[in-house]
């Protein structure tokens, strides 16, 4: 997508610097900084402090870590030591074990000698892949946009409220959620986004500066706003991303997720969860139960970052020494979701409605 005029994808190799070029989300949306990542301490630090976050950049991010790795030191040892690092920067999202087994199965049986460019080339596989399952995500949620719109009084937007950042800075391009939003923007679909907070990292805000570089009309809201817009009839369908989808249709999400999926089957207003296929975790069935949720540090939770006019600070808003918790991401039920907007189409919510669009690979991993 494109930031000031120039256009951009979150990460890129640099073939000069032997590098990964990351946009460092940590400054976002106050300061767009670009970073070369050159080492593996290096790609392990950018994911755990979400320097690159969201479900399918970190994948990308790990590929390219192997490339690192590999280009290092190709051996077994090597390719294996790179793996458990790299699978140890953040537990929830399956996209960033899905690339890595990607990676160490595609490595393991390739000559030494020739594994760091192959390395390389299936970073680049998916990351280009990535691309084009999120633009046709985007192609598959304008049907939704367009009913909705066509059922509307002339003039009126359809008003989206979406939870956390599944956007072109969460993914490679054109992000998740934010693809359907991007291509009815540009398709003439009158559009208007609800952004809320996303407490503690405030993702909402980095939607905000997307959509708001891209020229689509939005609103920031807190985080608590969601059901009382919702009984206004203000939001006529929730679209959100997710980190890891169990081969029953359960959706781990950014903390606050099931909130909004409550709100939305109480209200009436259809919950819709962009997905793309390496989201799907088809080795487990009960969400609740099965996935790791990532507890971070609670000062994410007793601080909050801003922009000061000088730079950007970290400001306490708790009293000093308050215990706190931070769960990031929860699970709501496959019963709150009304479809799967994926690269093959929209899919029910259900073990069946998964395995009928990717019986491949649900036949694979069963
Ligand atoms: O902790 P984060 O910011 O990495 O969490 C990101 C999310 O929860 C996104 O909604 C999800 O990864 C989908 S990104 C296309």
């Amino acid at each position: 997508m494109k930031v000031a005029g120039r256009q951009y994808r979150s990460l890129w190799w640099s073939a000069e610097e032997g590098a990964l070029q990351i946009i460092d989300q940590r400054w976002l949306p106050h300061d767009f900084r670009i970073d070369t990542v050159r080492t593996m301490d290096a790609f392990c630090d950018a994911i755990v402090q979400m320097r690159v976050r969201g479900a399918p950049l970190i994948g990308a991010t790990a590929a390219y870590g192997m490339a690192l790795a590999m280009a290092q030191d190709a051996s077994d040892a090597a390719l294996n030591a790179a793996y458990d690092r790299l699978h140890g920067t953040r537990p929830t999202a399956i996209n960033l074990h899905w690339a890595l087994d990607r990676a160490r199965a595609a490595l393991l049986p390739t000559a030494a000698d020739a594994r760091a460019a192959a390395a390389l080339a299936l970073a680049h596989q998916i990351a280009d892949e990535d691309v084009e399952i999120n633009r046709r995500i985007g192609q598959h949620g304008l049907p939704i946009l367009r009913e909705i719109a066509a059922a509307k009084p002339p003039g009126e937007p359809v008003r989206v409220l979406t939870h956390c950042n599944a956007g072109w800075i969460a993914t490679v391009d054109w992000g998740t959620a934010t693809s359907p939003l991007y291509q009815g923007h540009d398709a003439g679909i009158a559009l208007h986004v609800w952004t809320d907070e996303t407490r503690p990292r405030n993702q909402g805000a980095l939607t905000a500066w997307e959509l708001g570089s891209h020229g689509v009309p939005h609103a920031y809201v807190t985080d608590n706003a969601g059901g009382h817009l919702m009984q206004r009839g203000l939001v006529d369908l929730v679209i959100t991303g997710t980190d890891r989808v169990t081969r029953t249709g359960d959706v781990c999400n950014k903390i606050g997720t099931y909130l909004k999926a409550l709100a939305a089957r109480d209200n009436g207003v259809p919950f819709y969860v962009a997905l793309p296929s390496p989201t799907i975790d088809w080795t487990v069935s009960d969400g609740i139960a099965e996935i790791p949720i990532e507890e971070r540090d609670p000062r994410e939770v007793t601080h909050v970052q801003g922009a000061t006019g000088d730079g950007i600070a970290s400001v306490r808003v708790t009293p000093d020494g308050t215990p706190a918790r931070n769960d990031a991401f929860d699970v709501t039920p496959a019963r709150l979701v009304s479809a799967f907007i994926t690269e093959r189409g929209v899919a029910a919510a259900s073990e069946q409605g998964l395995a009928a669009l990717f019986p491949e690979m649900a036949a694979r991993r069963a």
